[in-house]
């Protein structure tokens, strides 16, 4: 029987003649290890089933699948402007969805347990400053629009937020300290995590030995929920569908009852928000119908050809662009939380100890994820809802270039100014106005989610707005009750 305390060298149990078989190189490494560092290793390794470091092991020496996509055909998507056209009924669509937020059938899920290392903030991404004048985090924006959400439809949603060992108590402590959002409707857990391996195929160590972990992909979601009993608790709250989004979009739209009724009546499994791709070279996941089955293949196994291809209106053929916002049924999450989920090797930056040098530094290495996406090809009546990039996704990833914290508040301050225009208000700065210090849209300003969340909110909102700001610039609208 396999014990954590087994010795290496006096008693090698079952289990590490196993791993050594699977794993030959391996001998190298632990002779770099003293035997403290070796026990902890050996712990460490059988924290995970042999069959799933097989798997691991395979799919590290796997050269990543040539995909020629010949055979695929570009998917359909809904439109809000075009559903009636599409065989629903607008009003009875939206009713539905209403029906669905005022009984509660439905709660709120963010996966947060990414490591964030394209960005490189010093903390968990949700709690990056995200908004261009208060400052907000993410966590604080995401907490306002569900309080909207209450507010508008007189009753507490609950909110799940998967985390991981890198992410948890710094995002639970803030939860606490900052109490964004009542306590008793959220639900954090803890994904899982895996071994990283570095790029010549051995296990990253940590400097007692043991192996280092890193969370499992947000595919890891399923398994997480059943682990943490949510799946259960999804039954006895009368929970039915889950509105995921990812930590770092801050326009995401959660008030979207076109959507969930959509979602609902269509009896889809899993319904995901779709933005058009700006270009072929956009680094964005598309969504194909391979034999009959949606998937979402990304942009860097996307034949190159297929994606310049354009239709006889000369848009991109395969144009549907992946944004992370899903409508997922509870009986579907506890179909999928059944399966074993692929692996994909992503490159990352990780912090590893190296038993030559004794020393720790910093590497790219192999984090091997589960993707959400590939539960598509079993979903039913899986439904694309295209929505518009510039009013509901502009995620920060990235510390320069695109997606990154300046672009999305570009993106936000550019959203509420279209509203402002709708209302008439012109956006001149006025001479009295004090020069702007950043390179951000002007007037520089903020309207919080409890204040309006849409442009048709707004424009009430803004009506109801007595006395009007004299100025923009510098403007926080944070509530409007
Ligand atoms: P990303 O791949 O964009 O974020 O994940 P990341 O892994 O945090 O960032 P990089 O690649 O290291 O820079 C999209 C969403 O999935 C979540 C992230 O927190 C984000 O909301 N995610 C990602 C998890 O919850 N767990 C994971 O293991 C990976």
């Amino acid at each position: 029987m396999n014990s954590a305390n087994d010795s290496f060298f006096d008693t090698p149990s079952a289990f590490q003649t196993a791993f050594k078989e699977l794993n030959p190189s391996i001998n190298d490494l632990l002779k770099c290890l003293n035997p403290d560092q070796q026990q902890h290793f050996w712990s460490s390794a059988q924290q995970v089933p042999l069959n799933e470091w097989k798997r691991l092991i395979n799919t590290l020496s796997e050269t990543a699948e040539e995909l020629d996509g010949t055979h695929w055909v570009e998917p359909t998507s809904l439109h809000p402007d075009t559903l009636a056209a599409q065989g629903y009924d607008p009003q009875s669509t939206l009713q539905a969805g209403i029906g669905c937020f005022s009984k509660g059938t439905v709660a709120f899920l963010t996966v947060a347990g990414g490591l964030g290392s394209r960005l490189g903030f010093n903390g968990p991404k949700g709690l990056v400053p995200v908004t261009p004048l208060q400052h907000k985090p993410l966590y604080q924006v995401f907490s306002e629009k569900l309080q909207a959400l209450q507010r508008r439809y007189q009753r507490p949603f609950h909110w799940f937020i998967m985390t991981s060992e890198e992410t948890d108590a710094a995002t639970q402590n803030a939860f606490a300290e900052q109490a964004w959002y009542d306590p008793h409707y959220i639900h954090f857990f803890k994904q899982g995590s895996i071994p990283a391996f570095l790029k010549d195929g051995q296990c990253a160590l940590k400097e007692d030995g043991s192996i280092c972990f890193l969370p499992n992909g947000h595919g890891g979601l399923f398994k997480a929920l059943e682990h943490a009993g949510y799946i259960e608790l999804f039954k006895s709250l009368g929970i039915t569908s889950i509105y995921y989004f990812q930590v770092d979009n801050p326009l995401i739209h959660l008030d979207d009852p076109l959507f969930l009724g959509t979602h609902c009546l269509s009896q889809s499994s899993f319904s995901t928000k779709v933005v058009v791709k700006t270009d072929p070279q956009e680094r964005v996941g598309l969504l194909v119908q391979d034999y009959g089955q949606l998937r979402l293949i990304e942009y860097n196994q996307f034949p190159e050809a297929l994606s310049q291809e354009v239709t006889a209106t000369g848009a991109l053929r395969y144009r549907f662009g992946n944004t992370g916002i899903h409508l997922i049924t509870t009986d579907f999450i506890q179909k999928c939380a059944q399966l074993a989920l692929p692996y994909h090797v992503c490159r990352k930056k990780i912090p590893v100890w190296d038993p030559q040098s004794q020393t720790t530094y910093t590497t790219e290495g192999y984090k091997l994820e589960q993707f959400i996406f590939d539960v598509l090809p079993v979903a039913t009546r899986p439904l694309l809802w295209e929505v518009d990039r510039k009013d509901e996704f502009s995620p920060v990833k990235n510390a320069v270039g695109k997606d990154t914290l300046e672009t999305c508040q570009r993106d936000q301050i550019n959203r509420w100014h279209r509203w402002l225009q709708a209302v008439g208000e012109p956006l001149e700065l006025s001479a009295s106005d004090s020069e702007p210090s950043t390179n951000l849209p002007t007037p520089l300003m903020e309207i919080g989610a409890l204040f309006a969340d849409n442009q048709v909110d707004f424009i009430q909102a803004w009506k109801r707005l007595n006395p009007k700001p004299k100025t923009l610039q510098g403007l926080y609208l944070h509530d409007a009750s």
